[in-house]
């Protein structure tokens, strides 16, 4: 049941994705934006002004804060987890941005910490909150598609070279935790995760091409996909492919095809289908990140934050708890260690 309480937000990040979280906060009632923190000033007053809210670079000083109770986690990758773990010490629920953290272990202990103060964790993965991605996983799952046979997911993005030397973390691999797949595709491989269920065996190549430079990440990558249930899949990603193309995920089954772009569906033909084979209405405002990193709709990060907020009320977990966000980390672990050694990795069954 809910209780109509209102919950008091840190925003922990001051950067490109923090304008969709204030902004998402701003249109909620049960959220109500406290405090801004950033490692600089530079950052985080004029942003914090643009909101009307206090701002500081002390991260201690807006876990002290008795007015908030979740701190929202929006800075680079590699201090997610830290950051998340004093939050949930100070006994702050915790929202984080993707990826959870660069690496499992980190993420385990984030997960532990936020347990262990018995804090919420939220991972943001807000197109798994697209109506239409929540009709077609309900439609895959229920068995419409018939047998899943197999999934692919192109993201052949372009990113200037500007986008990797304009923040420090960027293109390095000890501070985002890997390249385009972990990265910029991390979205489409949660679907796929998500859509066609745990993967058996992953098999990858990845490339540095020559269009960035002062990256040690891969700017092109291809992972070949053996899910559990017998399905293959298929993942091309890329930041290098001028001028970027709208990302697209293409579902096969036994009875028919799903062909989704840019969060929209291109094509749902189903061999002699029902009425209940219906894509039904699931239309809605939608963007591309193929060209440029924020031009998506705040929709899904305000679904996603209501969401942990419900969650706390009902006490209940996150639809994207620590155990979900941790995927994407988990199958890069693998993907990465598929490339290095040029062979197909096993991924144990006790890890999905
Ligand atoms: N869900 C999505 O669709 C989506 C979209 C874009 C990004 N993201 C994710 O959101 C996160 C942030 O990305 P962004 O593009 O917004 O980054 P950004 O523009 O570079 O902003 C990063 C923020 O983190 C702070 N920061 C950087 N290094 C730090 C450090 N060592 N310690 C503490 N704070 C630090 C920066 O502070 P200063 O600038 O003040 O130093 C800034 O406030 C990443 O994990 C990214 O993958 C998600």
């Amino acid at each position: 049941m809910a209780t109509g309480r209102v919950y008091g937000v840190a925003l922990a990040g001051a950067g490109m994705v923090s304008g969709a979280h204030a902004d998402a906060i701003l249109e909620l009632d049960v959220a109500d934006l406290r405090v801004v923190y950033s490692r600089t000033e530079k950052r985080a007053k004029p942003f914090a002004d643009k909101y009307n809210v206090p701002w500081t670079c002390d991260y201690e000083e807006i876990l002290k804060r008795d007015d908030v109770d979740i701190v929202d986690i929006t800075t680079a990758p590699w201090r997610h987890a830290d950051m998340g773990i004093a939050a949930a010490n100070a006994g702050k629920h915790v929202i984080v941005e993707k990826p959870m953290d660069v690496s499992l272990e980190k993420c385990d202990k984030l997960i532990d910490a936020c347990r262990t103060n018995n804090v919420a964790l939220s991972v943001i993965f807000q197109n798994r909150f697209k109506k239409t991605m929540r009709r077609v996983r309900d439609y895959c799952h229920s068995g419409g598609l018939g047998t899943l046979l197999h999934a692919s997911a192109y993201v052949k993005w372009f990113r200037p070279q500007e986008y990797y030397d304009g923040d420090d973390w960027r293109g390095k691999i000890t501070t985002e935790g890997g390249g385009v797949i972990f990265g910029q595709a991390g979205h489409s491989l949660d679907l796929l995760l998500w859509l066609f269920g745990p993967v058996s065996e992953v098999y990858a190549r990845i490339a540095t091409t020559p269009v960035h430079k002062n990256i040690d990440v891969e700017n092109l990558g291809v992972v070949n996909i053996q899910f559990r249930n017998g399905a293959l899949g298929t993942l091309e990603a890329a930041t290098s492919l001028y001028p970027g193309t709208p990302e697209r995920l293409e579902l096969h089954g036994t009875r028919g095809t799903i062909v989704i772009e840019q969060g929209s569906i291109k094509m749902w033909e189903i061999k002699d289908p029902g009425p209940e084979d219906a894509p039904g209405d699931v239309a809605e405002e939608t963007g591309t990140g193929a060209r440029d990193p924020m031009a998506f709709p705040i929709t899904w990060h305000k679904l996603q934050i209501e969401d942990m907020c419900r969650a706390i009320d009902e006490n209940r977990e996150p639809a994207i708890n620590g155990r979900e966000g941790r995927r994407l980390n988990e199958i890069c672990h693998y993907i990465y260690e598929s490339a290095r050694g040029n062979k197909p990795v096993e991924i144990p069954e006790k890890a999905d």
